[in-house]
């Protein structure tokens, strides 16, 4: 006769008091925090101009470790339009008569860390070269969210030529997300064999 496996004893129910998310007090905003969309979009602006100019430090380090020549080129190109991508944020502070101000930007700060990190923890080869496409995509999709998060922004407030801008750079971030996952395939699909 078939026996049954004795279900495992049920963890100890943590306190209600300790897993309550309720909380009966807003966060007080900062001194000079954005009380209009239209602040908000402005810092949002401030903080992508931040990581897009970190970016272009970044890639060349990544280009120098990758090994495949297909993810040197891509990398080597999306160089290229990331120095396009901060003129574009140039125009669009210029567009809102505003001075192009960086803000630093802690989720691509911490992005690319996890890049360096991942670098120095794989042999280079293959498996770098694998580590690098995540590195990289992750900071695609962080780039894809931030602007059309931002283009949404623009057309809500009717900032044309800025929402012209970002819609361009949008379009190059997801061509560069969709190339680096046919490089992924191909540079796994080496290995496998
Ligand atoms: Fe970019
Ligand atoms: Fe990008």
């Amino acid at each position: 006769m078939e026996t049954k496996a004795p279900a495992k004893k049920t963890a100890a129910k943590t306190p209600a008091s300790k897993t309550s998310t309720k909380s009966t007090s807003k966060t007080p905003a900062k001194k000079g925090a954005a009380k209009e969309l239209k602040d908000l979009f402005e810092d949002s602006l401030k903080d992508i101009y931040w990581a897009e100019k970190a970016l272009v430090k970044a890639l060349p380090t990544m280009m120098k470790n990758a090994t495949d020549e297909k993810l040197k080129t891509a990398i080597e190109n999306h160089l290229a339009e990331t120095q396009t991508h901060v003129e574009r944020l140039e125009e669009c502070f210029k567009a809102l008569g505003k001075k192009a101000q960086a803000k630093k930007c802690d989720a691509m700060q911490g992005l690319l860390d996890e890049g360096k990190s991942i670098i120095e923890e794989t042999e280079p080869g293959t498996v770098r070269d694998a580590g690098i496409i995540a590195a990289a995509q992750k900071v695609e999709h962080y780039e894809i969210a931030t602007y059309g998060t931002l283009a949404a922004f623009a057309k809500v407030l009717n900032e044309q030529d800025c929402l012209k801008y970002l819609l361009e750079t949008l379009n190059e971030e997801k061509k560069c997300d969709e190339l680096l996952t046919k490089v992924a395939d191909t540079n796994l699909n080496s290995k496998a064999k």
